[in-house]
């Protein structure tokens, strides 16, 4: 599929996905998000991808979703067709690990997808916000859901109800991003944490990934036989062999994701 409003480069093992509706603060339509989640899809079954990052412009990684394409729909519409649902579902459902790389606006749907990441790397200029209800509306893909589990009630409240935005340093403070960087250095410091995650056995890292997903589904105990399970599980694969022989021996690893 030849795509639009995204560019997908695959390179070293990582997929750069950069978001490319410039005029629009690469704000989310139909065709973006349709063309995101099957990129998304497309790294998954790729074997050359073994990290994927997502990243914006240096102004906005996404102002939010598509307003000019939403302001005339009808609840029938948008409940009929599930608006932005099976897009986002697709997103998430990629089992490889997504880093998003934010600088600028993260606002809306644009909060929300880099949300959907599985850790947010900022530059010191983003923007992050649920400006949803100067629109009348709310968030609607995870504004008072991940960002309450990330931020607290508190913050998210705030964010959600006034609708006004958190810089990076509030940001990291809050533990909505991992990390935060210059503007500059922002794409170095993203593809480096790829790099570092595409050396790993991929069994392990999907094995993470789930475990720590599952982390906001299911109560302690059932997380924790869960991930006590599939710790266990790790000891059928070569990877766990070579890796602590590898440590024993003094050198460096050869994962063979098996
Ligand atoms: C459509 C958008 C847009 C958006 C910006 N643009 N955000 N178009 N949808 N979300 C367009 C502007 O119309 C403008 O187009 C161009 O991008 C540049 O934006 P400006 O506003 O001129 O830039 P600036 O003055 O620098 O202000 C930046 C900004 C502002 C603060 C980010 O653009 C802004 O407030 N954007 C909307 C943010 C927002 O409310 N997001 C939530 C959307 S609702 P022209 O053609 O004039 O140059 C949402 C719902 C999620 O996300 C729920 C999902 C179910």
């Amino acid at each position: 599929m030849a795509y639009e409003t995204i560019i997908v480069d695959v390179e070293d093992h990582i997929a750069k996905v950069t978001l490319n509706r410039p005029d629009a603060l690469n704000a989310l339509n139909d065709q973006l998000l349709s063309e995101l989640s099957d990129a998304m899809a497309g790294c998954q079954t790729n074997d050359k991808v073994r990290c994927i990052v997502i990243i914006g412009s240096e102004k906005a990684f996404a102002a939010g979703a598509d307003i000019a394409m939403m302001k005339d729909k009808s609840f029938t519409e948008v409940f009929t067709e599930d608006l932005f649902g099976p897009e986002t579902d697709a997103i998430v459902r990629v089992r490889k690990p997504v880093i998003a790389a934010v600088s600028g606006y993260a606002l809306g749907g644009g909060c929300e997808l880099a949300m959907m990441c599985d850790f947010i790397i900022a530059s010191d200029t983003a923007k992050f916000g649920q400006p949803e209800i100067n629109l009348g509306v709310m968030a609607g893909i995870g504004g008072t859901q991940r960002l309450t589990r990330a931020v607290g009630k508190a913050k998210a409240m705030d964010m959600n109800l006034t609708g006004r935005f958190m810089d990076a340093e509030e940001a990291e403070r809050s533990g909505l991003v991992s990390r935060v960087v210059p503007a500059k250095k922002l794409m170095d410091e993203a593809m480096g944490a790829a790099e570092k995650i595409a050396e790993k056995s991929m069994i392990s890292v999907m094995a993470v990934k789930e475990a720590v997903n599952r982390s906001f589904e299911m109560p302690l105990r059932e997380g924790l036989l869960f991930e006590r399970r599939v710790f266990h599980s790790l000891f059928a694969t070569e990877d766990q062999k070579e890796g602590m022989a590898a440590f024993l021996e003094k050198r460096e690893a050869q994962f063979r994701d098996r």
